[in-house]
């Protein structure tokens, strides 16, 4: 069976998110592949703990506390890494959350729901990108991966505002990708399927399955995102390190003629909706 080993010595690599599941996995395979590391999240505990496993691995990474809605703390971080690295070489915009009430009903779903899943999940992303595509139009290079997800596809009544911040961020990526082409910067999304991460664990899948009719009996949250997932083409879910292998695919050198694309890590959940 035959492997990619990849190589980023040399690169900068900047992921939100990067406190825990698919950014922390990310953030660990980079860290394995020779990446110097700028890991920026909310959650200050937990994203200082990656950065020290990561610098355990031999590389440097330093951890940078941001709230991704935050304008002015997002330029600022930028601003702080540049000086810290001299660099950015390649961006995972990953941080987002899940929506924290369901419908349906529409009308069952709060504004603040709607505000608050589409400032991090589309807005969050849009105002990262912003922020550290400048020094990559400076350098005329960089490689940009958002995080989307398989829900654009299924477009469930349980999550519209989820939904709809997800397709935002894939019409940020085509978009931006026009725009940062003239600059040779590669910009591109991945979908996750479903991976059971804390998004799941703490909260997210309890409350898919309250409103589900087929997943409603299920007490585990872990088996509700096992049954969602079994009905990929693959059946089965996926890991943090399935994610990670994607978004290095997509800031690989090997990858200089793939922008504007989507990236379906899902075993197949997509083609199956
Ligand atoms: N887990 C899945 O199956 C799945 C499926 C599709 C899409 N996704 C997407 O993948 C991305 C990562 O999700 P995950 O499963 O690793 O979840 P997670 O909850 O484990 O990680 C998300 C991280 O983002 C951070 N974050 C949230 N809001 C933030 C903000 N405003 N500013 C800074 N940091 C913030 C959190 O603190 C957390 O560390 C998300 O964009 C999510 O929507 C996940």
């Amino acid at each position: 069976m035959g492997s990619i080993a990849y190589n980023f010595k040399g690169d900068v690599v900047v992921i939100t998110g990067a406190a825990s599941g698919i950014g922390k996995g990310t953030a660990l395979q980079f860290a394995k592949a020779g990446a110097d590391l700028a890991l920026c999240d909310f959650n200050a505990e937990q994203g200082e703990a990656v950065a020290k496993e990561c610098r355990d691995l031999g590389v440097n990474a330093k951890f940078y506390q941001m709230d991704i809605t935050d304008t002015a703390r997002v330029n600022a971080v930028r601003d702080e890494v540049l000086k810290d690295f001299g660099k950015v070489t390649c961006l995972f915009a990953n941080a987002g959350v899940s929506q924290d009430v369901m419908g349906p009903p529409l009308e069952s779903v709060p504004d603040e729901t709607w505000e608050k899943t589409i400032g991090v999940n589309t807005m969050g992303c849009i105002k990262v990108c912003r922020a550290f595509a400048i020094p990559m139009k400076e350098a005329n290079y960089g490689k940009i991966v958002m995080t989307s997800s398989i829900a654009v596809y299924s477009l469930s009544p349980i999550m519209a505002a989820y939904n709809v911040s997800k397709m935002g961020v894939l019409a940020f990526m085509g978009t931006l990708c026009a725009e940062l082409g003239n600059y040779n910067i590669n910009v591109n999304a991945v979908c996750p399927g479903f991976v059971y991460t804390p998004m799941y664990s703490e909260g997210g899948a309890l409350r898919i399955r309250d409103k589900s009719k087929v997943l409603g009996k299920i007490e585990d949250p872990k088996t509700v995102v096992e049954t969602m997932a079994s009905t990929s083409a693959l059946h089965r879910m996926q890991t943090v390190d399935d994610l990670a292998n994607g978004v290095m695919f997509l800031c690989a050198e090997n990858s200089k003629e793939i922008t504007g694309q989507v990236l379906n890590v899902d075993s197949g959940a997509a083609r199956r909706i």
